[in-house]
């Protein structure tokens, strides 16, 4: 009775608003674990800023990835993360993943997609992924000029490469970024470390804007 019901909401939700986080939204307010799962990804990526967005990856990424949680951005990770990334959220959806019972409870309604889709589903990840920081053209990436970036911007994915933008882009950036911690760290019930290191942006900035793509 109640799934039955839970598959009517999520029938219904995806029909109404399929390229946004509506699945996710039927889920985190049928489940006491929802304030968990609404804090996995940051609600700042919508579908119409996907890559190509008419690709047969963006609408796969559409259809399945925001079952849960928001949005994924490709960008967020490198070509070489993204396959363990992918292979966990599939193993999940087919549901076999980690999180047991927690993730069986919100298993109903969920949709995986066919090995032909999750290898399309990985090359538009990859193809549109991150870059990493090489650091052998970064000399002051270990120094303690660099440390303030290596230790804030390294917590959910690769070091960036900086020379992905210019000096007056990036500090834009980096407070969508202030953002996405926040939204990301506030997991229900947890409180900061004290003595955890803060986060200091100035230093962030001026590393990057020290190794940033030349404006022309
Ligand atoms: C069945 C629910 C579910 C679906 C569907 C799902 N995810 Fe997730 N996702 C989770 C959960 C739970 C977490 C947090 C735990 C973790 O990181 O494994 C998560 C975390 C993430 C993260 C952040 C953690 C990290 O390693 O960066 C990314 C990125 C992500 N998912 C991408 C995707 C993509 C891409 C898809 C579609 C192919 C997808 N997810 C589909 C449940 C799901
Ligand atoms: C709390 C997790 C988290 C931390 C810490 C974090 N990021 Fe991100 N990053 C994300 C997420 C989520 C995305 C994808 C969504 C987005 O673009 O906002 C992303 C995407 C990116 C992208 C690719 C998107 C684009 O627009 O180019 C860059 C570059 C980036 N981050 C740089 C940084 C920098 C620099 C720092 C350190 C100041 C940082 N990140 C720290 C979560 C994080």
């Amino acid at each position: 009775m109640h799934v039955f019901f839970f598959a009517l909401l999520a029938a219904a939700a995806s029909a109404a608003f399929a390229d946004d986080a509506s699945r996710a939204r039927v889920r985190w307010a049928q489940s006491p674990h929802g304030p968990l799962l609404e804090r996995i990804l940051p609600p700042t990526f919508g579908a119409a800023q996907l890559p190509r967005p008419r690709s047969a990856g963006a609408k796969l990424v559409v259809r399945y990835c925001v079952q849960c949680h928001n949005l994924p951005n490709p960008a967020m990770h490198d070509a070489r993360r993204w396959p363990s990334v992918l292979e966990r959220m599939v193993l999940r959806m087919r549901g076999k993943g980690n999180l047991g019972v927690l993730m069986k409870e919100m298993m109903a309604g969920v949709e995986a997609p066919t090995e032909a889709e999750h290898r399309v589903l990985l090359a538009y990840l990859r193809r549109h992924a991150q870059q990493a920081i090489d650091p052998q053209t970064v000399a002051d990436l270990y120094a303690p000029e660099g440390e303030a970036f290596r230790l804030a911007c390294s917590q959910c994915h690769v070091l960036p490469d900086p020379g992905r933008y210019t000096a007056a882009e990036w500090p834009r950036v980096v407070a969508r970024m202030q953002e996405n911690m926040q939204w990301m760290n506030r997991v229900v019930g947890t409180k900061p470390v004290p003595g955890e290191p803060q986060l200091r942006l100035e230093d962030i900035n001026a590393f990057l804007a020290r190794h940033a793509r030349r404006a022309d």
